[in-house]
């Protein structure tokens, strides 16, 4: 999803079975942030594509964290049964509704639990599972599939089904970033939309990847990096930038994927530092997936190589 989920007002007062903690771990979205979710073109047209292509006709799929049920709908187009399964009981009640108004109420079989523990009755071709958020943090995408493999393999046996996405690459990159708002200097955490960026925030050097999780395969929770970070502009090294990019599919006919970016994630660092071009910084951080951003802002040290 977008950023949406970094906003203390997505938490729910009038909810009381909404706990603080779901809110903190994101794992809490109120319905009217599912509108941004489904005006996002690039995330839209980019799940359509990747059910389109692999999804066989008559196939069987798996939704995990339905929302509106609007992956579900898609994945009806072609299959001949899809189970989904949604957390929330207010999306679960809005999803069947507007499944049936979409004519594939009788299609989608949609359950109101948790996906870490939810299993299908029977085998399925595809798993679509977008709990996504910029560099894997708050939502549960990991955990979510982690468990799942485990628990199908137990019940089905060791052929996994195909996941939408297929794989998320995470990368980190030197900014020098402008907190300056009016005067007000606030180095918080940023989220800037990869389709456009900013020019608050430069790129100062290269950008590293430092994980790259395909979903099929085992992964660990925690996610770490120690390397080295090559300045090539001069200026105020003072963040970092998080890249997040899913490839939804890979289309081996035509040497191509389907991707689709979650927002980047500026992160201030603790000591601004003044950078020359050719200088290098080490730079270390580890965080679980699906933690708190703060998880992540705490545990990046930077150190002058
Ligand atoms: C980013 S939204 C995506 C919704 C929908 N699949 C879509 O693409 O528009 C993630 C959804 O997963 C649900 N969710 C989060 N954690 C879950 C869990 N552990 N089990 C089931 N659903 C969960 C949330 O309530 C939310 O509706």
């Amino acid at each position: 999803m977008t950023d949406i989920t970094a906003s203390p007002a997505g938490y729910d007062i009038h909810n009381p079975s909404i706990t603080e903690a779901d809110n903190l771990l994101g794992q809490y979205i109120p319905i009217h942030y599912h509108f941004q979710m489904l005006e996002d073109q690039a995330r839209m047209t980019g799940f359509k594509a990747a059910l389109n292509y692999l999804l066989a006709d008559g196939g069987k799929v798996l939704d995990m964290g339905a929302g509106t049920g609007v992956l579900s709908f898609l994945a009806a187009q072609k299959a001949t049964k899809v189970y989904s399964v949604e957390r929330q009981a207010d999306l679960v009640e809005c999803a069947n509704a507007l499944l049936t108004e979409n004519g594939c109420g009788d299609k989608v079989e949609l359950v109101q639990g948790d996906a870490r523990q939810y299993l299908p009755p029977e085998p399925v071709d595809v798993v679509v599972c977008e709990m996504l958020h910029s560099a894997l943090l708050r939502e549960k995408q990991l955990e979510v599939i982690e468990s799942f493999k485990q628990r199908y393999r137990e019940k089905f046996g060791g052929t996994l089904p195909i996941f939408i996405p297929n794989a998320s690459i995470l990368a980190v990159e030197p900014v020098s970033a402008d907190f300056c708002f009016q005067g007000y200097h606030a180095p918080i955490a940023f989220f800037e939309d990869p389709g456009s960026l900013s020019t608050r925030y430069l790129s100062m050097g290269e950008t590293k990847p430092y994980a790259i999780l395909e979903y099929q395969a085992d992964n660990a929770i925690e996610l770490s990096f120690d390397g080295l970070l090559s300045i090539n502009e001069n200026g105020c090294f003072n963040a970092l930038r998080f890249i997040t990019k899913n490839i939804l599919a890979m289309n081996l006919e035509q040497g191509s994927t389907i991707d689709w970016m979650n927002m980047n994630l500026i992160l201030p660092i603790k000591h601004p530092i003044d950078a020359k071009a050719g200088d290098q910084f080490q730079v270390r951080f580890k965080y679980d997936a699906g933690g708190e951003i703060s998880s992540l802002i705490n545990a990046i040290e930077v150190i002058k190589a």
